[in-house]
């Protein structure tokens, strides 16, 4: 077995009863168990309004691992994770009964973790609370997590409420596409490859797409989806967070401090996009009726929850310039949406086309040569270029092949979830996986125009049948530019 390296915590999870805590916490942290990363004093701590006794918690969380952990849960893992559990019943509205959970943790002698899987309108209320029992100082520290904020002025508000009680070393903003190997991996493949470094601007590369389908919809969260939309909950964050990957500078040196400096430059640089470019560069959208996977499912505004009447987009596609000296007129388009053919998340990098046309081959005399790294699912990296066409008459006719690599022939062994790595890195104390308050507010002042202008022209969302590849307009508006959408 590994050492044990990491330092006791209370991990406090406000909100043990919620969809967050159940489908990637708890699984995360049993994870890290059987992988003895958790130090034998650590506890973990579920808050919520539930009135639960030791064993009703321990029977809850053993029924969510079944639910959701997707390996078989392994009796002796279990029965030392069970006695790190414990609940403690509080209504974070109620500031006075932060007192409970002091008690809890008095005779710990951990640092705590607080992470606030829990709805954003109750932060200030837990910052207030923890402030309160004295639990708030270094080197305790808070996880937050996405969307921070629905725009520019309710994230700074979000901040400058956890910045009464946390200091910035604190906190810990999760935007869990950071945890996952592939999108790390995208640092190694362009930093590290002179094949892909040197090739790696205007120059070479024609246009990028990144895109991420859902199959799902609303899954009964109609309420809380309607105040948001897909911008807000997918665009801002996620989608955003790859783009200045795929596009920063090469940072100084692997660290926090200069890839965060290199990701600001990239959304600094990000083409307005106003009343005046609205229609081109976007594409609003909202699920009608459709089949998936064989099924009907009802429209967007027959969900369960739904109302008759809703201009909220389910479905976002842009077409973003970055305008600084390497990207210059590179168009990347962002495609995301619920509902969709297929669930998968992609980037795709088009290469230029050569400029000779030397082969008599005219169905691939434009043709681009595609990088695509897959996040998920089968993860890895596929390079499609031109082969000859093996032929004993040397009729050089050619055909696009593909050049692949995946985790699990490669390395011989599956990659670690994201929420695993984010948990053990913020116990590490290391705040490189994690957004800074300048990314999301330099994000959101990009968005904050794209949704001012949808609404100054009353844009309704077009829209599109479940089961298809979004609305019409999506492929005219990349049409018009002379690329494709890369669907099989
Ligand atoms: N679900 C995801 O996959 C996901 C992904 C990314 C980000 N997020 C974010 O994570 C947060 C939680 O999302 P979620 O989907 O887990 O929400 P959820 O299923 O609605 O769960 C929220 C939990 O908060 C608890 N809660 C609400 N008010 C409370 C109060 N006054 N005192 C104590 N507990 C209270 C509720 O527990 P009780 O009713 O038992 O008190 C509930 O279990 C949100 O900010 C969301 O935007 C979620």
């Amino acid at each position: 077995m590994k050492k044990n390296f990491i330092h006791p915590y209370n991990i406090i999870i406000f909100g043990a009863k919620g969809d967050l805590a159940c489908r990637k916490l708890i699984p995360a942290l049993f994870q890290l168990e059987k992988k003895n990363f958790l130090h034998k004093n650590t506890k973990i701590i579920g808050v919520g309004r539930a009135i639960w006794n030791y064993y009703e918690y321990v029977n809850i969380i053993f029924n969510t691992l079944k639910n959701f952990y997707k390996k078989p849960i392994r009796k002796d893992i279990w029965n030392i994770f069970k006695y790190r559990l414990s609940f403690c019943n509080l209504d974070v509205c109620n500031t006075n009964q932060f007192f409970i959970l002091k008690k809890m943790l008095y005779h710990e002698l951990n640092d705590n973790i607080y992470y606030f899987a829990i709805p954003p309108n109750t932060f200030a209320n837990i910052c207030k609370g923890l402030g309160k029992i004295n639990l708030n100082t270094i080197p305790n520290k808070i996880i937050v997590e996405k969307p921070i904020g629905t725009s520019l002025q309710s994230s700074k508000l979000i901040n400058n409420q956890l910045k009464k009680y946390f200091q910035e070393e604190q906190i810990f903003r999760i935007d869990h596409y950071l945890g996952k190997e592939t999108i790390l991996n995208l640092l190694t493949l362009r930093f590290s490859n002179f094949l892909f470094y040197n090739n790696w601007d205007h120059t070479t590369i024609d246009h990028v797409q990144i895109i991420i389908s859902e199959t799902i919809g609303i899954e009964g969260r109609w309420g809380y989806f309607d105040q948001i939309g897909q911008m807000r909950d997918m665009v801002q964050n996620h989608l955003l967070q790859i783009l200045s990957i795929i596009a920063m500078d090469p940072p100084k040196k692997i660290d926090f401090h200069h890839i965060k400096k290199e990701k600001i430059k990239v959304l600094q640089s990000l083409r307005k996009i106003d009343i005046h470019n609205i229609h081109t560069n976007t594409v609003k959208g909202q699920y009608a009726e459709g089949v998936i996977n064989g099924k009907t499912v009802p429209s967007y505004i027959k969900e369960i929850g739904s109302k008759k009447y809703s201009n909220t987009e389910t479905f976002v596609s842009i077409k973003a310039y970055i305008d600084n000296e390497r990207w210059n007129n590179v168009p990347f388009y962002l495609k995301t949406g619920k509902r969709l053919y297929d669930k998968k998340s992609e980037i795709i990098i088009y290469f230029k086309k050569v400029p000779t046309k030397l082969f008599d081959n005219i169905k691939y005399n434009h043709y681009s040569n595609k990088l695509k790294v897959k996040l998920q699912p089968n993860e890895g990296i596929e390079i499609e270029f031109l082969n000859k066409v093996p032929d004993i008459n040397s009729t050089f006719k050619s055909k696009p092949t593909i050049l692949q690599f995946n985790y699990k022939n490669s390395f011989k062994k599956n990659i670690s979830e994201a929420y695993e790595r984010l948990l053990l890195e913020s116990m590490k104390n290391n705040q490189s996986l994690f957004v800074s308050q300048n990314e999301i507010e330099v994000s959101w002042k990009w968005i904050d125009s794209i949704i001012q202008a949808w609404d100054k022209n009353n844009m309704k969302p077009e829209l599109y049948n479940a089961g298809t590849w979004g609305p019409e307009s999506c492929i005219q508006m990349i049409e018009k530019n002379k690329h494709h959408w890369d669907h099989h």
